[in-house]
């Protein structure tokens, strides 16, 4: 990429839960550039989950330095770090706090100390941009798996932070949910400049971002723009991972292993 200014750093980090266990991440350095999507992918256990984890102060790195926008993270930095990152956990269970979908968006607000009249606009704004509105004063336990991400996804847009980071926030939301809100994502990084983290297994979706960064075992496998990433095509089945049904198709119908849009396809056939 271009010289241009990253908001987070990731330098030579290492990290394991328990002494007595492999590492989970073995020396990984990257950067995330301010203002781009970039996406996260690899096999299950290959450490995406936890990079996230220690991108927002929860674990805390064995080896290595973590910045955020060019200061190095330390303890003290961790509540005003939260102001800036707002993260969709990927299991969006434990994520609940409020007795009601309403007051669940409305606490982490008031965590970030927003005044009631500007809270009671937010709230039904950000429900309504993922569709939950007229499921205000449920409780959150009573909402399916999908509709729980809805709600988790309304809580970070909500706080308005200008990085977002999604643990496979939209794993289990259908087609037609799952389109609207990468587009609405996709309008808040390029209207609004919010830097995306988005930890996902569809590489279709990981297509689209401005850059990739492929785990394996722990380790960094891949990191660049999409489309040098999936020039790598090969390799990239080898440990795991399910090529885009375009790139496939692509690669079926000559030896060539470039990314494709879809309607790059298309227009081929
Ligand atoms: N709370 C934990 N305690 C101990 N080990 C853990 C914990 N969470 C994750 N691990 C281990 O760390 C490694 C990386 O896990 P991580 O959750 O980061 O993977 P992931 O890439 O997010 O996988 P998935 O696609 O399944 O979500 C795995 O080997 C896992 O067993
Ligand atoms: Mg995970």
């Amino acid at each position: 990429m271009e010289s241009q200014d990253n908001i987070i750093k990731f330098n030579h980090v290492s990290f394991k839960y328990n002494s007595d266990e492999p590492l989970a991440l073995n020396d990984v350095s990257f950067d995330i550039p301010k203002g781009k999507w970039t996406s996260i992918v690899g096999h299950n256990g290959s450490g995406k989950s936890t990079i996230a984890k220690l991108m927002i102060g929860i674990q805390k790195p064995l080896e290595g330095d973590i910045y955020f926008d060019h200061q190095r993270m330390e303890p003290e930095h961790l509540n005003n770090l939260r102001e800036h990152i707002g993260i969709v956990f990927q299991n969006p269970e434990n994520q609940f706090v409020g007795a009601t979908v309403e007051y669940d968006v409305a606490f982490g607000l008031e965590n970030h100390a927003i005044e009631h009249d500007v809270m009671r606009e937010i709230v039904p704004k950000v429900l309504k941009d993922v569709d939950m509105l007229d499921r205000l004063d449920y409780e959150p336990q009573s909402l399916s798996g999908g509709q729980k991400q809805r709600v988790a996804i309304a809580g970070v847009l909500a706080l308005n932070t200008k990085v977002i980071v999604l643990d496979e926030a939209t794993s289990m939301l259908d087609p037609a949910g799952r389109t609207e809100l990468l587009n609405l994502i996709r309008h808040l990084n390029i209207e609004k400049d919010v830097t995306i983290i988005s930890v996902t297994h569809d590489l279709s979706e990981a297509a689209d971002s401005d850059q990739m960064i492929v785990l394996n075992e722990g380790s960094i496998f891949k990191i660049g723009k999409p489309k040098e990433v999936f020039s790598h095509g090969e390799e990239l089945t080898k440990i795991g991972l399910d090529l885009p049904f375009s790139m496939r198709m692509n690669q079926m119908l000559r030896e060539e292993s470039e990314y494709i849009t879809y309607e790059g396809l298309l227009s081929e056939l």
